[in-house]
């Protein structure tokens, strides 16, 4: 059942992906449904291979070649997206929602200097003239800790460390004044102290600009600091969605309680984190029933027949057996 939410910027709603690999479609992801509040940081956690990179190419139109929507809805604003055309992704792409990931040399062109990047964005986005352009890219330069902006506008990519790209290619997608920021393992690639300075930006602009915040990452201690809300993947499904703080003081599901049971915790008197058994399932070989069940701790008969399926991302919702309340 679709759920109409006046105050969510982005609503997926049973959203299953597949790809063809050597001419089999396999499920990458399996009827998502996910909203994100108005001026929300939500975190996307999960191991890697869950999904969560392909949701959020899902959202911006950008699955490769051999992907595409099986079945599910996503609305922009109240406005269905799944079906838009390339040309009509543009418009919603860089403008509404803008996308930073781990790499930032693949969104950089090597060939034109910082300043014509940010003025040939600019002009296009808002009518900026030049010199408009100009001074918007050293202020947002200047706020991503790019020492001597003015000066460093005329240097091409190659003149900067990778982590300085990042930070570039951040002021870059925060110039367009997106209304929701996907943010992709987006400090990945940086030292811990520019990080902190990226994550406390992020927050700062967030309100600001008025912006939501998809933060897909690793690292739960990002998650816990940068987050309101945070929603699990587990191979292509979402196992659990809650306030961070409900999240991360009463995980529900047995994933999400393993996930947190694995966090390092700086004392050496700490009992060792737990590791996670088993591997994540093959996607070719999908385990029936619940797709943790292999894994789980707490595994029931019932965990082995039939699917708990997450419809209503609400208050504190968990895919599991062991809380058929939720479902
Ligand atoms: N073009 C593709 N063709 C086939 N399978 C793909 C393709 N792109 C991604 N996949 C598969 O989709 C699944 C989800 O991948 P995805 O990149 O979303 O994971 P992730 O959660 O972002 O992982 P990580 O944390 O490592 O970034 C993986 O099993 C991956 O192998
Ligand atoms: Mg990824």
């Amino acid at each position: 059942m679709r759920r109409h939410c006046g105050t969510c910027v982005l609503e997926i709603d049973g959203l299953s992906v597949q790809f063809e690999v050597n001419q089999t479609n396999l499920t990458v992801i399996r009827e998502l449904s996910l909203s994100i509040p108005d001026n929300t940081v939500m975190g996307l956690v999960g191991e890697s291979g869950s999904g969560k990179s392909v949701t959020a190419l899902s959202i911006l139109g950008l699955l490769p070649q051999n992907g595409r929507i099986q079945s599910g809805t996503i609305a922009w604003q109240g406005t269905e997206i799944q079906a838009f055309s390339d040309a009509q992704y543009k418009k919603i792409r860089g403008c509404d929602i803008g996308l930073v990931f781990q790499n930032p040399l693949s969104s950089l062109n090597p060939v034109f200097s910082i300043q014509d990047q940010f003025v040939e964005t600019l002009r296009l986005q808002f009518g900026h003239t030049k010199v408009q352009a100009i001074n918007e890219a050293a202020y947002w330069l200047d706020r991503v800790g790019i020492p001597d902006a003015n000066k460093r506008l005329r240097d091409y990519p190659h003149q900067f460390s990778l982590g300085m790209c990042q930070r570039i290619m951040i002021a870059l997608t925060l110039a367009m004044k997106p209304k929701l920021l996907i943010a992709d393992e987006p400090t990945a690639s940086l030292d811990v102290t520019i990080q902190a300075q990226i994550l406390e930006l992020l927050q700062a602009l967030r309100s600001e600009l008025g912006m939501s915040v998809l933060l897909i990452s690793h690292d739960l201690g990002v998650i816990a600091q940068q987050c309101d809300t945070v929603a699990v993947m587990y191979l292509g499904e979402l196992v659990e969605c809650a306030s961070a703080s409900a999240l991360f003081s009463n995980p529900k599901h047995p994933y999400t309680q393993a996930l947190l049971a694995a966090i390092p915790i700086p004392d050496p008197h700490a009992p060792k984190p737990q590791r996670l058994m088993g591997e994540l399932p093959s996607l070719y070989n999908r385990p029936k029933g619940c797709a943790f069940h292999t894994r789980c701790p707490q595994v029931m008969p019932q965990c082995k027949a039939k699917r708990p399926v997450l419809h209503n991302s609400g208050c504190h919702g968990v895919a599991c057996w062991l809380h058929p309340e939720e479902l």
